[in-house]
């Protein structure tokens, strides 16, 4: 029982480190934490002193606020305790989850291989390393550098691999500080956001609106092309920008990415640019924002091996700081970050990056870029399936999001439609903001019979 106790609880404080790991963790945290639940509050009468006391020891030490101010998840909860009843309602029906946002295929062996063979090297006195360098391994971020910033300048020394593009976003966070004031997307990726509360550069959290305040929501609706309006954007320090999105799926074009770095360098802001689904891009989009002139003065990328290669486990990623990129009294921004990478982090898992040095070999990016296609082939059924039924349907296309329009309906009722009619699911989009209103996000990762009984069931249901 104890046992079963720490087990939830180990889930629950890494479930919310992602709102995409949690709702992929959290049905499984949420039968845990239920039965913990009622284990504790048994143990709890139980244990009970006489005199009523509670159980655990109040410290002297206060909460600190910003995590006070940090609305919880519910939605990935909220979505769990639905599946959870759906699934008793109907326990028969086979449960389709378009939802999560993790990949589903195997790493292909050259890779796999790779990692343990350098696994086992450590077994011998040969192949024994301990710590390397704390901004990764030079040979891997050359090979970064070389495979995606190839005539964009980027030096190996500007790239700083890490053990994924969210853990970055709280690093740079750190890096931050709180008095900088910040822009993100509406709707966007919740890890921006929640990461601007806890370093402390929000206010509370606004039912009526659904938004924090001093945190500016740059609205990415249809009508804007799911890109801030700039026009009337006012100037913040920072812009995070996230291309392709999560979750509309919109890779921002050569143009608005060319406006963003003339409104940043106009407005003297910094760009984060989240480029974490760009190996997913099939037409002209920017794959990086180093591809657009002057990017280098403006802007900080983040990326992933993530999504990119199966490593949503396996953890890599890296993050790329131009020598050029300088704060309002001339310090260069890299210098900073790299003692923030030595005193915060000491490098990333030394298997991972051999991993990660074999993805970038030929035969490695042929391997991984199968199964990109494989996913890429989801998205297309998936597409077609929406689109054929009428509906508006975005993304898709540039990545593995369908960011599907039911307008006049709410995000929530859709959901549940489309749970007790086909079992399959999704993400309300308001999820991800209060500019989600009307979407669900549907995840082209999943094993393709899945994939093809999901497109059957829609249509049956919509059609
Ligand atoms: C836009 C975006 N950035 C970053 C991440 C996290 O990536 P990593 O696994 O590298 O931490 C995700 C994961 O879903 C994501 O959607
Ligand atoms: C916060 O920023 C303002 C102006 O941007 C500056 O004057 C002030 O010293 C900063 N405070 C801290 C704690 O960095
Ligand atoms: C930010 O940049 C835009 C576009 O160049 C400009 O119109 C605006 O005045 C700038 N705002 C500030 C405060 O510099």
């Amino acid at each position: 029982m104890v046992q079963l106790l720490g087990h939830a609880g180990v889930n629950v404080k890494r479930a919310i480190s992602s709102a995409d790991e949690l709702l992929e963790k959290s049905c499984s945290v949420y039968l845990l934490t239920s039965i913990g639940f009622l284990v504790m509050l048994i143990l709890r009468i139980y244990l009970a002193p006489q005199n009523g006391r509670r159980v655990g020891h109040g410290t002297k030490v206060p909460r600190n606020i910003n995590m006070e101010r940090l609305r919880n998840g519910y939605l990935f909860s909220e979505i769990c305790r639905r599946e959870l009843e759906h699934t008793q309602k109907y326990p028969h029906a086979k449960l389709i989850k378009l939802g999560i946002g993790d990949t589903t295929e195997p790493i292909p062996d050259i890779i796999t291989s790779a990692m343990a063979e350098h696994a086992h090297a450590l077994s011998t006195i040969r192949g024994y390393r301990g710590y390397g360098a704390e901004q990764g391994n030079m040979e891997l971020r050359n090979a970064i550098a070389q495979t995606f910033y190839r005539d964009m300048g980027i030096k190996a020394n500007e790239v700083f691999v890490s053990d994924g593009a969210q853990c970055d976003i709280s690093r740079i966070q750190m890096l931050l500080g709180s008095n900088v004031t910040v822009a993100v997307q509406d709707p966007s990726f919740p890890a921006y956001m929640d990461s601007s509360v806890i370093i402390g550069q929000s206010g509370n959290f606004k039912e009526e609106t659904g938004k924090y305040e001093n945190i500016l929501y740059m609205n990415c609706g249809p009508e804007s092309n799911f890109f801030p309006d700039l026009s009337n954007t006012p100037r913040t320090d920072i812009i995070f920008l996230c291309s392709p999105n999560n979750p509309t799926g919109h890779a921002a074009s050569r143009q608005q990415l060319e406006q963003l770095v003339e409104f940043a360098k106009a407005n003297g802001s910094i760009i984060i640019h989240d480029s974490a689904y760009a190996a997913y891009i099939t037409d002209e989009s920017p794959r990086s924002i180093f591809e657009i002139p002057g990017g280098r003065e403006v802007a900080i990328e983040i990326s992933s091996f993530s999504k990119f290669a199966g490593f949503t486990g396996v953890r890599l990623g890296w993050t790329v700081v131009p020598e050029e990129l300088l704060y309002s009294n001339g310090f260069p921004v890299i210098k900073d970050y790299n003692r923030i990478v030595c005193t915060c982090f000491n490098g990333a898992s030394s298997i991972a990056q051999a991993g990660g040095l074999a993805c970038l070999s030929s035969d490695g990016y042929l391997a991984m870029n199968a199964v990109l296609d494989y996913y890429k082939e989801n998205a297309k059924i998936i597409m077609d399936t929406f689109t054929s039924l009428g509906l508006k349907v975005h993304g898709g296309k540039n990545a593995p999001y369908m960011w599907v329009h039911f307008p006049g309906l709410r995000s929530w009722d859709v959901f549940n439609e489309i749970l007790e009619k086909t079992h399959i699911i999704t993400v309300p989009g308001t999820g991800f903001g209060p500019g989600g209103e009307g979407y669900i996000r549907v995840s082209a990762f999943g094993q393709r019979e899945s994939v093809i009984e999901a497109s059957r069931r829609l249509k049956n249901l919509l059609k």
